[in-house]
């Protein structure tokens, strides 16, 4: 059971007002909301012991070498994975570019996605489709958006690596990790999860799962901005070779040689966001408090309301799977021919309700269907009922002139 007068109580924003009317944060899937725990410990690291770890053996640094050490325990807890397979990067996409420029693939080597990745998880797939002529193949969603199983099935005979996004950020839809992975594994193929949208809401375990490779964002779990996690299995850390190198990557160098330290060292190169890495470690213990059944029960709900007032209107189209248990927290939507931008301005506007519209980096999914773009709610726990309310209201008055 959520105690919102104390959630409220550590989300500063939560007790801020525009206009004499509360904020009513609905955009948790771009960025959530910072607890005061997790800005005091970013504080911390500022005002007491600004120093650099892994370096400096004096009081201050070995203080935050400490500290990272902590905090790289706590993300390794979380998703059940050992110290040494949590790399801190600065975001899931830093994530994905480390894989995707240090995995070696080479020429011919198929790359295995579904039809609802972020650019992310895109981008750097197509760049080495023209760098070193790797294959990229697409399972298409079945008609409800969900992941088709058959499909994939066939795809995934001699697939290299099947990259694909765990909960996506354009409708909220989960994919069957666990299923997917043992029969990649079975085609002898290697798993990479983006997990920048399921890590915040659900539990993870990738020893379960079995994952090989995956990505996470900060700044989605009420980590600080520019904190990510790249995780891969050990033995295969170990024979990546980093793309980014120099600072603290190395056990010594000559003027014509060096050798690399393992991982995750190899892979951090030069000085790091002590500060942020510090406050993402605070995040998670903060979420770990929460727990994932309350975060999940608090979602369903909203989810479930909003889904059935907004499905009341005949032109509202919703993105994804229509069972909202099925969409986390998000709701998007849209109407034909109309540009949804309108519709999250005058919900500011008016109500101070602030939603994200566009296409959310999946440019891919919209232009396939010559869609302009989508209004989206993505919510979490520190949202309740009332402030759903608030949008329904609003959004009713805006539907007319639509
Ligand atoms: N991936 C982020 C979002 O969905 C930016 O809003």
């Amino acid at each position: 059971m959520l105690n919102y007068e104390k959630i409220k109580n550590d989300f500063p924003l939560l007790s801020k007002q525009i206009n004499d009317k509360k904020i009513i944060y609905f955009d948790s899937s771009c960025m959530s909301l910072k607890p005061r725990q997790v800005i005091e410990a970013m504080n911390e690291y500022y005002f007491e012991f600004p120093a650099c770890a892994g370096r400096s053996s004096h009081r201050l640094g070995e203080l935050v070498t400490k500290k990272i050490k902590g905090a790289r325990q706590a993300v390794a807890r979380f998703i059940n994975a050992d110290e040494q397979e949590i790399v801190f990067t600065r975001n899931t996409t830093e994530g994905i570019n480390l894989l995707a420029n240090s995995l070696d693939l080479r020429n011919g080597d198929l790359v295995l996605t579904t039809d609802k990745e972020h650019n992310s998880n895109l981008i750097p797939w197509q760049v080495l489709i023209k760098k070193k002529g790797i294959r990229h193949e697409i399972v298409k969603s079945n008609d409800d958006s969900v992941f088709n199983f058959e499909k994939y099935k066939e795809l995934v005979r001699g697939v290299k690596l099947v990259s694909m996004v765990h909960t996506s950020n354009l409708d909220g839809a989960t994919i069957p990790a666990k299923e997917i992975i043992k029969i990649a594994h079975e085609n002898g193929a290697l798993v990479f999860l983006d997990a920048a949208q399921s890590a915040p809401h659900k539990k993870i375990d990738v020893r379960d799962l079995d994952v090989d490779f995956m990505a996470f964002s900060g700044h989605k779990m009420l980590g600080p901005t520019g904190t990510g996690v790249f995780y891969g299995k050990y033995n295969l850390l170990e024979k990546l070779e980093p793309f980014m190198v120099g600072g603290d990557t190395v056990e010594y160098s000559t003027y014509t040689d060096h050798k690399m330290l393992q991982s995750p060292e190899k892979f951090e190169a030069g000085l790091q966001d002590y500060a942020g890495i510090i406050g993402l470690g605070e995040a998670i213990k903060y979420l770990e408090a929460i727990g994932f059944d309350n975060i999940r029960e608090q979602e369903l709900k909203l989810n479930r309301y909003i889904t059935e007032e907004i499905s009341k209107f005949p032109k509202i189209k919703i993105i994804g799977p229509s069972d909202s248990a099925l969409r986390s927290g998000i709701i998007s939507f849209y109407i034909d021919g109309t540009d949804m931008h309108q519709t999250t301005l005058i919900l500011d506007e008016m109500s101070n309700v602030m939603i994200r519209s566009g296409q959310h980096c999946v440019h891919s999914w919209f232009n396939d269907r010559k869609i302009k773009n989508s209004a989206r709610v993505s919510l979490y726990f520190y949202n309740t009922m009332d402030e759903a309310k608030i949008f329904i209201e609003t959004f009713n008055k805006i539907i007319k002139i639509l």
